[in-house]
């Protein structure tokens, strides 16, 4: 259950590009600007509608081109996938699934389970809880089949609930009370299918990724589910702050899922790449448990993964991977890099040279 086949047109600097990838580990090297991260990105863009490095979609089309167009095939079972997407410069984006034209990114995703790591992404992930919350619910969002249509249902509630929050129409208060009980009920329930996912997470970190390296000796997690006590007294006693602010400021659209280690918030206390490690150490284990719940393979994306690891950092990290049974997509500058990680794992490689957009074969 892999990607089978890639091929690209008229996406950043590749003009057209073809490839049939290994279903185990994949290598992506060139130098710098030859088109590393664009192909990575086009996977990401294959598995769910979006770019990983920015919201302006025009920038993944190739300079003064109409369109850019990704397809792959994914091997479930016996059964080969085709699936096509494209985005134009109006922003329109057609999405073909078995030769089906169709609207919904969502059921992309549920093919295409697929994680991302760039040496930007700790940053990001320990900077603040939205990283944190989307890690979270993309894990809850494979893992627990109702969710999906919970939070989509929450999300309407809050926003006709910010929308009476900011407008401050006349019997607002009334309006918003009607809209507390729905907004009540599903935030309970995100919070249950939330729960429930933290829970089998800690139980799989703990037992079968933590004694990988000694930096993640005394880890903790800590979960904040976006309110304290009764949803409704919450709601109620910060009814007049709300309104002052024009939005809603409690809720599971606050929650945060953040890791301490001897009590220390992480972000304050480890290294730059203790931090890596980290995120490489919580991005395995959910696509781990993805793959266990679901009879999945994902993909993980590594862009630059040699970047600011040493030798030691690099062979957990290959620890790390050989305990990880994604598609892999590893990009670095050479092959040399990444020796301390190749070495340790015993998959089946293939390795791929970029330049100027284009594949080079040896
Ligand atoms: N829309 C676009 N059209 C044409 N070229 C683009 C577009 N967007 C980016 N580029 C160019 O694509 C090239 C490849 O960029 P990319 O970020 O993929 O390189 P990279 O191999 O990851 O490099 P690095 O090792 O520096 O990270 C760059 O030269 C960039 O300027
Ligand atoms: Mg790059």
């Amino acid at each position: 259950m892999s990607l089978t086949h890639i091929s690209l047109n008229d996406f950043r600097n590749i003009k057209a590009l073809s490839f049939s990838p290994s279903k185990d580990l994949n290598l992506i090297l060139g130098q710098n600007g030859s088109g590393k991260t664009s192909l990575l990105e086009a996977i990401y863009f294959l598995s769910n509608g979006r770019s990983f490095r920015t919201n302006k979609y025009k920038m993944m089309i190739r300079s003064d081109q109409d369109k850019c167009v990704v397809h792959g095939k994914k091997q479930l079972h016996n059964l080969s996938i085709p699936i096509g997407i494209s985005k134009n410069q109006s922003g329109e984006t057609q999405l073909r699934i078995q030769g089906q034209a169709s609207r919904k990114i969502a059921e992309l995703a549920q093919i295409l389970p697929v994680q991302v790591i760039t040496p930007e992404s700790y940053e990001l992930f320990f900077g603040g809880p939205k990283e944190r919350r989307k890690f979270l619910d993309l894990g809850v969002f494979h893992v627990e089949h109702l969710f999906y249509e919970v939070w989509k249902n929450f999300n309407k509630v809050l926003k006709q609930r910010n929308a009476l929050l900011r407008t401050k129409p006349t019997n607002c208060v009334e309006q918003i009370k009607f809209w507390d009980k729905q907004f009540i009920d599903l935030s309970e329930q995100i919070n249950i299918y939330r729960k429930a996912y933290i829970s089998r997470f800690e139980g799989y970190f703990f037992d079968k990724i933590g004694g990988i390296s000694s930096v993640f000796d005394g880890l903790e997690t800590r979960y904040d589910a976006g309110w304290k006590g009764e949803l409704s007294e919450v709601l109620q006693s910060q009814l007049e702050r709300d309104l002052k602010l024009g939005y809603t400021s409690r809720g599971p659209h606050k929650a945060d899922f953040n890791f301490k280690i001897h009590g220390h918030s992480v972000e304050g206390i480890m290294s730059r790449g203790q931090l890596k490690l980290l995120l490489y150490a919580l991005k395995i284990t959910q696509n781990n448990l993805i793959e266990q719940e679901t009879d999945k393979q994902s993909i993980l994306l590594i862009d630059d993964l040699p970047s600011e690891l040493s030798s030691e950092t690099l062979e957990c990290v290959a620890r790390l991977l050989a305990n990880c049974n994604s598609q892999l997509f590893i990009s670095a500058i050479s092959s040399e890099s990444l020796t301390p990680v190749v070495e340790l794992l015993e998959k089946d490689i293939e390795m791929f040279h970029v330049e100027h957009g284009r594949l080079i074969t040896n």
